[in-house]
């Protein structure tokens, strides 16, 4: 699809469609004012019979209005003028595009862009109009027989901002929003594909084209089992041990910044292509939807897309740490005591704690990097769900200012992360009887002592740790991934290139 901002006023626009919002109860916004004035009070009577009341999402579409040229107005409820926040205003683009795409309306201007958003700017009403259109019209159905093809599809919209002195920032809205989108569809056509297909030849062989799509600067280098036994990561091998497939690291390596030796942002991202929990087998409930255990790993994939598509000035490393835990007579047990490549030993309680064991051999292989910050990614703790249920990835972190600078990230990309202590306190649960610690920290705060479990093994750099169990794919009727934190973590990488002040998200 399409994109584009222009600047101009709705009685002159000749398109297929115009959109205009209609605030809660039956009141106008600017354009639905000026477009009731042309129209000599078309629209203020149907809001009077009752129309439409101005609800959030609530549609109504117009034929052929008295004096306008365009062929159509699509009216949108907006809610109550002064409480239109983030979450309304995504719903109120998703609305819209849905109601674009199935009306038949291939092209549209849309003005909902001249809204007032709390505390956000035309940048990021630009931004996020795109990243929620591209985002609405989303479907995997690669494997499907019948494919689903529409007739008329939704294929150009023009934002229309209130003044031309708009138009720059809503040009690298665009530019940045569409990069975002196709990072996020990349990480979800990863973790939604299924894992007899999706395994980590697959992402290594994913994780190759893209560093041939783009040679000049960007390199795949992939680690199989006889590597990493040559460097003893003994955890990450032992939970791909009871698996047919062979474990594969994935590291993409992008140069990005004018000073090639600049020290790197490392991201690292848990690849469980599928996690059955192992001999701690889990139960069969939804164990289908272990197939997103790899969405650490797709998110990475789909951050490094947005890194090469925008060519940031930064170097960064992407590591995907992939491989899955099966049953098997040669399968990790519970008692096992396995040396890390770190050098300490962890004693195996539960197999079904694996991606820590998987992830504290990579967060000390990285350590060669000399990165300046290392973040994980991994969908590691069911308690990080019943901590913070769906809507929050958890973050933690062994560096308050690169915590603060995660956080604010979120907030700005809509795409939002809570804070969780890792204080020395929880340490404790992780102590054995027979080795340097064990890889089960009990029921109380299980998102946090996992936390604790990976700090262990990042003393060498600025670290966090982003848990994104409740955050990564729904479950049931809408079942799917959500390509959650990609924003987040473009936007981190954005607020860490220089952009002029006028581009910035915060302006
Ligand atoms: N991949 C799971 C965590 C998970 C479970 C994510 C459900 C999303 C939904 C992880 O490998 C796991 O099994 N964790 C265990 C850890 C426990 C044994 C300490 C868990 O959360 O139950
Ligand atoms: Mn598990
Ligand atoms: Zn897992």
């Amino acid at each position: 699809m399409d994109f584009s901002v222009k600047s101009g006023s709705p009685e002159k626009q000749r398109s297929a469609c115009l959109v205009a919002g209609i605030f809660e109860p039956r009141r106008f916004s600017s354009i639905a004012e000026q477009l009731d004035q042309i129209s000599e009070g078309y629209i203020s009577a149907l809001l009077r019979r009752g129309e439409l009341e101005g609800k959030v999402g609530q549609t109504l579409l117009l034929h052929h209005v008295p004096n306008v040229l365009s062929e159509r107005i699509l009216l949108i409820g907006c809610g109550k003028e002064r409480e239109l926040d983030e979450r309304k205003y995504k719903q109120v683009i998703y609305q819209t595009i849905n109601t674009l795409n199935n009306t038949g309306s291939m092209e549209a201007v849309c003005f909902l862009t001249e809204l007032h958003v709390k505390r956000r700017n035309t940048y990021w009403k630009v931004r996020l109009a795109v990243e929620t259109a591209k985002d609405s019209l989303y479907t995997f159905d690669e494997l499907k027989s019948n494919k689903k093809v529409r007739r008329r599809p939704l294929r150009k919209i023009v934002f229309n901002l209130s003044t031309r002195r708009e138009l720059t920032s809503g040009e690298r809205a665009i530019q940045h929003g569409l990069a975002i989108a196709t990072g996020i569809k990349a990480a979800k056509d990863l973790a939604n594909m299924p894992p007899n297909i999706c395994n980590s030849a697959y992402l290594a062989s994913q994780a190759r084209l893209l560093a041939n799509s783009y040679s000049q600067n960007t390199t795949t280098m992939v680690l199989g089992e006889k590597d990493m036994k040559e460097l003893g990561m003994n955890a990450y091998l032992a939970v791909g041990e009871g698996s047919t497939n062979e474990s594969l690291m994935s590291v993409i390596t992008y140069k990005g910044n004018p000073d090639p030796e600049a020290q790197p942002i490392v991201l690292v991202g848990k690849g469980l292509t599928f996690d059955s929990g192992g001999i701690s087998l889990k139960s069969s409930d939804n164990m289908n939807e272990m197939k997103y255990d790899m969405c650490g790993a797709a998110t990475v994939y789909g951050v490094m897309c947005v890194a090469l598509a925008l060519n940031l000035p930064l170097n960064i490393v992407g590591v995907l740490a992939c491989c899955e835990n099966m049953v098997d007579g040669r399968s990790l047990r519970p008692g096992d005591i396995l040396t890390t490549l770190s050098g300490q030993t962890v004693e195996v309680l539960n197999t079904d704690a694996e991606g820590r064991l998987v992830l504290c051999d990579t967060l000390t292989y990285v350590e060669r990097f000399n990165p300046e910050i290392v973040i994980d990614i991994a969908t590691l703790t069911g308690a990080c769900i019943i901590a913070l249920g769906h809507h929050f990835t958890g973050l933690m972190s062994n560096h308050n200012q690169l915590s603060h600078e995660l956080s604010s990230a979120a907030e700005q990309a809509g795409d939002r992360a809570w804070h969780l202590p890792l204080v020395d306190e929880f340490q404790e649960q992780l102590e054995s009887h027979f080795a340097d610690m064990t890889n089960l920290g009990g029921r109380p705060g299980g998102a946090i002592t996992a936390g604790c479990f990976l700090s262990r093994f990042a003393r060498q750099y600025n670290w966090a740790h982003l848990d994104i169990a409740g955050t990564a794919w729904n479950s049931g009727k809408t079942q799917g991934a959500t390509g959650r934190p990609v924003a987040m973590l473009s936007q981190f990488l954005l607020n860490r290139s220089v952009f002029s002040s006028d581009e910035s998200i915060n302006k």
